[in-house]
């Protein structure tokens, strides 16, 4: 049988959304630092013109190593299932950047700004105090756009694995589908 692992990966994601499960909009993104070092962060999972995609700033950090390539999981309690990706990252067209940036929330709107004007994400500030000040004096104009920092990526997925955990009798199901020659091909992993 020829499974479409992101078609089935979609399936399940809408599954977990409608058990309300308040890990189905989100992953966990891995990379390796300049240091060699490995950096993992939450991000939002979203879905944006038919693919999937995430939304970060340039000015962090983890910019240069996720903006071409990266890993990241997905875990739903809900279902009991993993999903491991590789993806190649290509750059959100700025037009569909910015139609998205537009719904965001205020404060992270104001965060991108922030990150624009004064400090890089991630960077060290005095205080939480300092933070709140430079943050209540932005000068931005409204409304607010997004600023060139901000950044989309859309993910195709060079390779995907699907455990699941719900069988009866207790041994995972461990699924591995990579891309070759422009079609999924599965092989069973021992759990
Ligand atoms: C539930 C949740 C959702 C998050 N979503 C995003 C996101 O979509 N984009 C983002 O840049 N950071 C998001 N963050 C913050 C990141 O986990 C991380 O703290 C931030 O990106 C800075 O990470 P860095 O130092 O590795 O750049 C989220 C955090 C949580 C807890």
């Amino acid at each position: 049988m020829n499974v479409d692992p992101l078609a089935l990966f979609r399936t399940e994601r809408e599954a977990a959304r409608a058990a309300d499960d308040p890990m189905a909009h989100l992953c966990t993104v891995a990379n390796v630092d300049a240091d060699r070092q490995p950096q993992v962060r939450t991000l939002v999972l979203r879905d944006i013109e038919g693919q999937l995609a995430v939304f970060v700033n340039a000015s962090s950090p983890k910019w240069p190593h996720i903006q071409e390539r990266f890993a990241f999981c997905t875990y739903w309690p809900s279902l009991s299932l993993q999903y491991r990706f590789d993806v190649v990252a290509a750059p959100l067209s700025p037009e569909t950047l910015a139609a998205s940036w537009a719904l965001r929330p205020d404060a992270p709107k104001r965060m991108d700004w922030l990150y624009e004007l004064h400090d890089p994400q991630s960077s060290h500030i005095d205080s939480r105090e300092h933070l709140l000040e430079v943050f209540g004096r932005l000068a931005v104009d409204e409304p607010l756009r997004a600023p060139p920092n901000a950044r989309g990526l859309l993910l195709e997925p060079k390779q995907i694995e699907r455990l699941d955990l719900t069988q009866d009798n207790g041994v995972h199901d461990r699924q591995r589908f990579e891309q070759v020659d422009g079609a999924w091909q599965q092989r069973t992993l021992i759990p």
